[in-house]
């Protein structure tokens, strides 16, 4: 792919910039400059451009805005000790977008040029990726719309991809410390058939009240089960879980209908190598309450690349409650391995880091 840049003529100037590193929050402040690309039926992917970034124009009847036709990657670019910059499995972030797309009736962007447009775009806005001071990071967002101007309900004929970026703290605030979940019994996530394994807009949206819900009953994150029999766990608005048994056995779920994340695939293949087998499984919410309550369940962990490895505290539902489990122990020291193979700290026995500055 052959991208054109245009250089941005006022760029963040250092002194700024030093003060957005040192706390950047999470989604707030932009780098200079954003990837583009286009698609349509004739051309195929297009006009690959890095530009300053900055809002975009849209026609009121542009596709996306009606009907959500959306995909989204959500990726991070590290800074090691010695100044250099990588990424963690941008293939396998590629190759979800690939399988979002299809399912949103997307052409498919290949995995090289997904990894190109990330790769070019931090290249050049690499002042922008803070140190490792803090887990801080820059936080990557590929995404691709419909810019079709076109009311009628179909595949858009036009369609952008592209890559902005931002960088990132802690996601949570007031750092590592148990979540409290609250379990929503009125909303699901996802459904036979629907497009709960896409990373997509609408499942967002369609999280938020449930979100709310939570919020309003002081917990942190919500928790959503199965669409049909409203009995087995999925995920958590942003996040895929863990379950640990007191005989070291540790499960997460698998339906077919949760976001099959690249965090949820990198700690089955960790966990294997601290000696811990995981199963994917489908898991009932009652197996989470009589666990704990039993003291079968140890640790509960959620996990996902904004939020990384994050403890489980207690879970909450209408008119109930089950307390939060014994211990964080293996949670904690699976975060280590995973943030010190990211920040190369540890070895990369896997080949999980690509390379870019
Ligand atoms: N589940 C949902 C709904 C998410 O939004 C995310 C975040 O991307 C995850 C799980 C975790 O996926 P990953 O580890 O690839 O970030
Ligand atoms: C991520 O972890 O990258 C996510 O996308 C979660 C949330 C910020 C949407």
């Amino acid at each position: 792919m052959q991208i054109s840049t245009t250089q941005n003529p006022n760029p963040v100037d250092d002194a700024r910039l030093a003060e957005i590193l040192a706390n950047p929050g999470f989604g707030q402040f932009f780098t200079d400059h954003m990837f583009t690309v286009e698609w349509t039926p004739e051309q195929g992917w297009h006009d690959a451009r890095i530009e300053p970034y900055g809002p975009l124009t849209m026609d009121p009847a542009t596709a996306v805005l009606h009907y959500a036709q959306e995909t989204f990657e959500g990726m991070k670019a590290y800074r090691h000790e010695d100044g250099s910059i990588w990424d963690f499995r941008p293939e396998e972030n590629a190759a979800r977008m690939v399988r979002s797309s299809k399912r949103l009736a997307f052409p498919e962007l290949p995995i090289e040029e997904f990894v190109q447009a990330v790769d070019a775009l931090v290249e050049i806005d690499q002042r922008w990726v803070p140190d490792a001071a803090g887990e801080k990071s820059l936080y990557l967002r590929p995404f691709m719309i419909a810019t079709e101007v076109f009311l009628g309900v179909r595949p858009a004929q036009h369609v952008t991809f592209m890559v902005i970026a931002s960088p990132a703290g802690a996601y949570f605030k007031g750092g590592v410390k148990p979540v409290t979940l609250w379990l929503t019994e009125e909303y699901t996530r996802a459904g036979r058939g629907g497009m709960g394994a896409a990373k997509t807009g609408g499942n967002y949206a369609s999280s938020l009240v449930a979100q709310q819900e939570a919020t309003a009953h002081g917990c942190d994150q919500v928790v959503f089960l199965d669409g049909q029999d409203g009995k087995y766990v999925e995920e958590l608005g942003g996040m895929n879980m863990y379950f640990v048994f007191d005989d070291g056995s540790i499960v997460t779920p698998a339906t077919g209908t949760i976001l099959e994340g690249i965090t949820r695939s990198s700690i089955i293949e960790l966990a294997g190598k601290l000696g811990h087998q995981v199963e994917e499984r489908r898991f009932s919410i009652d197996e989470w309450r009589e666990g704990v309550e039993s003291g079968r369940i140890v640790e509960i962990f959620a996990c996902g690349t904004a939020a990384v490895v994050t403890p489980v505290g207690a879970l909450k539902w209408e008119g109930g409650e089950v307390a939060a489990p014994a211990s964080t122990e293996l949670t904690m020291k699976v975060r280590s391995a995973l943030v010190d193979i990211q920040y190369g700290r540890a070895e990369d026995t896997f080949g999980w880091m690509h390379r870019i500055v």
